[in-house]
């Protein structure tokens, strides 16, 4: 039991290193924030019928998510209760059971162990096979089409941990009526950094748009200037609450890097009189979001993202494209190769990302690096509520979200978990 205060100092903006690269915190983390917070599975198209299922993690623990019978979505941990093997190591696909292929214990959909073989072996008198289910999550719920599921049976619900971040992801995940729908499946990569160098980063940081995605900015460019023309200096708003949820987003009508087809597909009319004149020209646009602890997303590229964690110093970034149902397959087409180009493993915007994010962590460890405090005072005290976009929200270049994801984060590593108040009793 670590005590973080010193090492988090979120009204001050002072960070220290070691919560990046200390093993010892990274075990905590992993029992007091993603054993206590609701975290993003998948998107809800990935499950149609009964018995389809996909496979992710919840921190470090693997979980089976899957449709049962009723078609009720239901996740589970991925490892069987007799001795602990993967019961599924397929990504995705359709099944009417789980059968691990160590011994062959069989679950139903609904986490029921229905078949063992050679029961006769169990001692008749104790053996219940209704006690060796799959574990299942505590709680399980979607909004604006995503998944979420939490261990912790006393965490507040979805909608409420969510708050105002939810009139922001409205602005990407609910332009029209159809809703939303993920095509080309996940794309997956190992990046060598701590996961919260990633979420930290879409939470809160535009401040890094203009140096380090200078080069790709002058790609995408519409008058080929670059960014000093379009995107330095850009107005915008930065949103932040106490659970860590943050988004940024440019307010200025030429700060827009939509793929044409996509721009050209959109009414804004209609969408100004769906979301309001703030969101069309604010969050709906090339703007960033981290909801906490480790969910991003990107409306204008149609990307979402997870960071999973992978030990102090890697993380696992999977990825996905979101599209409005209601798009052509030429408008879908164009999308997808959008966020490729851009957001994908070898896109040109997340290239410098990781570059970055590999950077800081490669030189972490040293003594002196990792005992000098890192800077998040930039906007400090700037927050205020600006009565045009709910909640606080800072000027766009701020590191008000950040300093609130830390504070969290801090706040989470220094309470017991509900598992170990269920411990101690
Ligand atoms: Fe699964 Fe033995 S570990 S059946």
């Amino acid at each position: 039991d670590i005590d973080v205060s010193g090492l988090v100092d979120s009204r001050n903006g002072l960070v220290d290193r070691s919560i990046f690269t200390d093993r010892r915190l990274y075990d905590q983390e992993q029992a007091r924030v993603f054993a206590t917070s609701w975290l993003f599975l998948g998107h809800v198209d990935q499950l149609q019928k009964a018995g389809d299922f996909f496979t992710t993690y919840m921190g470090e623990d693997p979980v089976i998510v899957t449709k049962d019978k009723s078609g009720r979505i239901r996740a589970f941990l991925n490892s069987c209760r007799h001795r602990g093997a993967r019961v599924l190591r397929a990504d995705y696909g359709t099944t009417r059971a789980f059968t691990c292929t160590y011994h062959g214990w069989s679950y139903d959909l609904e986490g029921k162990l229905i078949s063992v073989p050679n029961e006769d072996g169990y001692p008749a008198e104790s053996w219940d096979r209704s006690e060796w289910g799959l574990q299942e999550v505590a709680q399980l719920d979607t909004v604006l089409g995503l998944i979420f599921a939490t261990w912790n049976p006393k965490a507040i619900p979805l909608d409420e941990q969510l708050g105002d971040m939810k009139y922001y992801m409205e602005a990407f995940l609910d332009r029209d009526s159809e809703g939303t729908t993920v095509v080309g499946g996940i794309t997956k990569w190992v990046l060598k950094g701590n996961w919260k160098l990633a979420a930290e980063q879409f939470g809160t940081d535009w401040y890094h748009v203009n140096m380090s995605h200078a080069s790709a900015l002058m790609v995408l460019s519409p008058t080929g200037k670059g960014p000093k023309a379009e995107i330095a200096n850009t107005p915008g708003r930065q949103f932040s609450d106490e659970h860590g949820n943050g988004t940024g987003f440019p307010t200025h009508p030429k700060s827009r890097f939509d793929a044409l087809p996509v721009h050209q597909h959109y009414d804004y009319q209609a969408l100004t009189e769906r979301l309001g004149e703030a969101r069309v020209h604010g969050p709906l646009t090339t703007g960033h979001a981290t909801v906490f602890p480790n969910f991003s997303y990107l409306p204008v590229n149609g990307s979402i993202r997870v960071w999973h964690p992978k030990g102090p110093d890697e993380m696992e970034v999977w990825t996905w494209t979101v599209l409005d149902k209601s798009m052509s397959e030429e408008v879908r087409t164009a999308q997808r190769l959008y966020n490729l180009r851009t957001f994908g493993p070898s896109g040109i915007f997340e290239q410098d990302d990781g570059e970055n994010w590999s950077e800081i962590q490669a030189i972490s460890h040293g003594w002196r690096t990792n005992t000098i405090p890192l800077n998040y005072q930039m906007g400090m005290g700037s927050e205020t509520d600006d009565g045009v976009y709910p909640g606080s929200t800072s000027a766009l270049y701020s590191d008000a979200a950040g300093r609130r994801f830390y504070g969290r984060w801090a706040e989470l590593m220094n309470t017991p978990a509900w598992h170990e108040e269920e411990q101690s009793r």
